[in-house]
Formats: structure tokens, sequence, C-alpha cells
């Protein structure tokens, strides 16, 4: 479904090429596979989805989606920030009919397709609220809503629900996956819990800094349904953990000067 070979990004200043944020990253990710990234903060996790995005372009190398090079953002790659970004203005319906608009199907098709999917994330009772009213956690289901209403062949996450008390990323992590399970999306996912990697994942790809790139990419075998406390689960964790461990920090200490 998507391919990277030898990935490479840096940010110029100038015309002149920065320093490397990404450097010879191999990857290929599978139809329906759900793949989560973790790695300490800076190693270029987001870099590399916005790369995936279409957001930005690699500096060399190949990306490609369904064999064809990823130049822009595209309606199959749908993305979920860690901040839920819904357009203040508009009512929960209208932000997730949006897309839809855009797309421009009819009013009334964008309406109740909305409505429908605001429905599959247990939000149809808001939809003449305005974000503002809502919770973090209410919000994201909107966004979640938002994308898949646009049926993504590629869900990226990043980090999506970090923000959230543990009981609400709890609700939303069996939610998304029985959404998965439902729809089949390719799903790539960002975050800095082992847990949540452990308990989602189908594989879980470990990045690490100096040069940023892929140091580990772990299938998670355990059987689904999975449990989140189980003795399977935690040596699953303990070994990911272990990995992370043996990175070093990719920001030094900050030194101060008098
Ligand atoms: N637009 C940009 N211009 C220059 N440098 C950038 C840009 N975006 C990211 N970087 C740099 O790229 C490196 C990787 O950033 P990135 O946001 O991908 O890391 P991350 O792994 O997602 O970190 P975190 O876990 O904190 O979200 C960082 O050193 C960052 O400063
Ligand atoms: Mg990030």
């Amino acid at each position: 479904m998507i391919s990277c070979t030898d990935l490479h990004k840096a940010y110029g200043t100038n015309g002149a090429s920065g320093p490397a944020i990404l450097s010879d990253v191999s990857l290929s990710l599978g139809h329906g596979e759900f793949t989560c990234i973790l790695g300490p903060s800076g190693c270029g996790k987001t870099t590399l989805l916005n790369l995936i995005a279409g957001f930005v372009r690699p500096s060399s190398g190949a990306l490609l989606f369904r064999g064809k090079p990823i130049r822009e953002p595209g309606p199959e790659r749908g993305v979920v920030f860690q901040e839920a970004t819904l357009f203040p203005w508009l009512t929960v319906l209208k932000n997730v009919a949006f897309g839809l608009e855009q797309q421009g199907k009819p009013e009334k098709t964008c309406t109740e397709e909305a409505l429908h999917h605001l429905e599959l994330v247990g939000m149809a009772d808001h939809a003449r609220a305005y974000p503002h009213t809502l919770s973090g956690g209410m919000k994201q289901r909107v966004a979640i809503a938002r994308v898949l209403a646009l049926a993504p062949d590629v869900l990226l996450m990043d980090e999506p629900f970090s923000a959230l008390d543990a009981n609400t990323r709890e609700r939303l992590q069996d939610e998304l996956l029985r959404l998965w399970q439902r729809f089949g999306q390719t799903v790539v996912y960002v975050t800095h819990s082992v847990e949540e990697a452990a308990f989602l994942a189908d594989r879980v790809i470990v990045m690490g800094p100096s040069p940023r790139n892929i140091r580990a990419d772990k299938p998670i075998g355990l059987p689904r349904p999975r449990t989140r406390y189980s003795h399977d689960m935690e040596a699953v964790v303990r070994d990911l953990r272990r990995e992370l461990n043996a990175l070093p920090c990719c920001i030094g200490p900050t030194r101060i000067d008098a």
C-alpha cells in the first residue's frame, strides 16, 4: 500500500540543505495493516507521517502509494492530529460534512453521510453543537468522523489520544480498533506509549536519533481481541521498552550559560 525506499529528508534554508531530519528510511506497509511508530521525541516520527500524508516532499528516495509517487495530500490518506483541528465557526455536523461538500456531493447526501459517521463515533447527539462546547475526547471523535467520512484507505494518526485522560483514551482506542476491523484501513499511528502500541498494533516500528531512522520492526503476534493486562501483553511491552531504552535521547540537556 505504502512503500518508502532510502527516504531522506532535510529542510533547507536559502537554497542550502540543512541537517538530515530523516536518513535512509525504507519501509513497506501492507494493505489493512495497523502499524505503530514509537521513538524518542524529535526522532522524526511526525516528519515521516507528514511525508506519507504528502504535506512535505522527500529530499531523496522513493515514497509510493499504490505504486505511484506521493506528491501532495489526497483524500485516500486521512490525517488525525494530536489536537483536533475543527473549524470553530461550523457545527459538528458541518465540520464532518465539509470535506464531502468539497467533493461536490449534494447537500442532502453530505448531511446523511456526516450523520452516519457521527453515529459511528457516538457523536450524533451532538451534531448541532459547536466545537468550543465539546471536551477534548469529543472533539477527537469528531475529527475521526470527519476523516472517516472521506473513506480513506490510509489513516495517519499522530499521537491522536495523547492529550486525553486514561479512561477516554482507552475507550477511543477500543473504538478505533472496532472501526479499523470494520473498514480495514491501513493505519499508521504515532505514539509515545509502549502500552498503546502493544495493544493496537500488528507491527511496531521503533525509530531512533543520530541518524534519525528505523531501528527495529517488530511484529506483534498477540491474538485479537486483546486484553490490556496479561502476561503476554506484559512481555511485549517489556520487549518494546527495552528497544526504546537502548536509544539515546534526541534532545540533549540544555546548556544555560551564566
Ligand atoms: N519544518 C521544519 N523545519 C526544520 N526542522 C524541522 C521541521 N519540522 C521538524 N523539524 C525537525 O525535525 C526533527 C524531527 O521532528 P519531528 O517533529 O518529526 O519529531 P517527532 O519524532 O515527531 O517528535 P515528537 O515525539 O516530539 O513529536 C526535529 O529535530 C525537528 O526540530
Ligand atoms: Mg511528533
